[in-house]
């Protein structure tokens, strides 16, 4: 049999949460746990979140015969246990390695362990592996993805592929059918536009990372099974309420993982209403599997359109500004939007919509213009019905 990835794993993208955000490397199984009960208990799970991730930093020394293990004063029950325990909420486990001998936090890499690490997760019941790109100096890139691909599934356990490589060898062009997401960007901050120079590197706000990309058109090499990952979410982490509103807009409609990065034990009652917004989710979510398109950029005003299953779309007007946007839309000015990359279109002098807006909840048609006054850095996102 030939070696591939799983299929199935991932038809829609990853929904789940992940430790490094807010954790780095304090990580250990009790925390872990009280994640996956807060994950249930705060609706999460029920909005469709499931993968609970663990970042770097869990590792231990590999034993006498190279078998990596937990670092024991972290994870004492091991991780077989602890993914049982994840398993018993209806959840699933994620864990992370890395493509060189290192970890990006010096920990031990798969490096010459592909084989002997994917049939050691398989055996701990791992969901999930994010897989980085520290300390990878001279290794080719789709190599060295490619031979965890397979070793994961030479281990037989369905386990999906979070491809960690900051889109530096552009990821895009090779990776559909090596892993199920790839990231496009460095490692996220959470502010609105800033660039963090850590020297050799930076670290980027929420729209540093949206734009990242533009000029080779991302979306286009995104669909069912292999998403581009637009890095682990900040909602709740500090920004605004209206940043976090867009930040999880603009994620749940270029259709990347939503993985959220904060505590969620004590996330306030704002940030788990962002986060479990399922009318949101469901953009994200949509079957089509098709990732939203700039449609217009002009000054502060940013459009978004997602073409969705049944004739639908969704619409996300974004205001990058310091200052209330004030902003009508006519629908016949601007009558057609048009997907060539895959094939959707509307024209708005023949097509007619009702449509309703999922944070605010009002509703209305695209016969009469939309005149919207949306706050600094925030958005008013629509899912459009073809009238009857
Ligand atoms: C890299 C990744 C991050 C995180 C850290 C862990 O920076 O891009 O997402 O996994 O490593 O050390």
């Amino acid at each position: 049999m030939s070696a591939q990835k799983f299929e199935g794993l991932a038809d829609t993208p990853a929904l789940g949460w992940n430790s490094w955000n807010t954790f780095a490397c304090n990580v250990d199984e009790s925390m872990i746990k009280e994640m996956a009960d807060a994950m249930v208990e705060s609706g999460m799970k029920a909005a469709g979140y499931e993968y609970i991730n663990i970042d770097d930093c869990w590792h231990g020394e590999r034993d006498a015969e190279g078998n990596i293990q937990v670092n024991q004063e972290r994870f004492p029950s091991g991780m077989k246990a602890l993914a049982d325990y994840v398993h018993s909420k209806g959840l699933k486990l994620g864990i992370y390695s890395d493509a060189g001998h290192t970890t990006c936090a010096g920990y031990p890499g798969s490096r010459g362990h592909e084989y002997q690490d994917a049939k050691t997760y398989a055996e701990w019941g791992i969901d999930y592996l994010k897989y980085d790109w520290c300390d990878t100096e001279n290794i080719n890139p789709i190599g060295a993805y490619t031979t965890m691909r397979d070793a994961l599934h030479e281990a037989g356990r369905p386990i999906l592929f979070s491809i960690c490589e900051w889109g530096d060898n552009q990821p895009w062009n090779w990776a559909q059918d090596i892993g199920h997401s790839w990231r496009i960007s460095g490692d996220i901050y959470p502010c609105w536009d800033c660039e963090l120079n850590w020297g050799s590197w930076s670290s980027w706000g929420v729209l540093k990372i949206l734009d990242m990309r533009d000029e080779v058109r991302v979306r286009q090499y995104a669909g069912p099974g292999h998403w581009n990952d637009y890095d682990m979410m900040e909602v709740g982490n500090g920004m605004t309420p209206a940043e976090d509103r867009s930040h999880f807009s603009l994620w749940a409609i270029v259709n990347s993982p939503l993985i959220a990065g904060n505590d969620l034990r004590t996330m306030s009652d704002t940030t788990r209403d962002i986060l479990t917004n399922k009318e949101i989710i469901a953009l994200n979510q949509d079957p089509l599997g098709v990732p939203g398109m700039k449609y217009l950029h002009a000054g502060y005003l940013m459009i978004y359109v997602k073409p969705l299953e049944n004739g639908e779309w969704a619409f996300l007007f974004l205001n990058r500004g310091d200052e209330t946007l004030k902003y009508t839309h006519d629908w016949q000015h601007h009558f057609e939007v048009k997907d060539d990359q895959f094939g959707h279109s509307i024209d708005f002098n023949h097509d007619s919509f009702t449509w309703r807006r999922l944070w605010e909840k009002g509703s209305g048609d695209t016969e009469k213009p939309l005149t919207l006054n949306i706050p600094a850095h925030d958005v008013a996102v629509l899912r459009l019905t073809p009238e009857a």
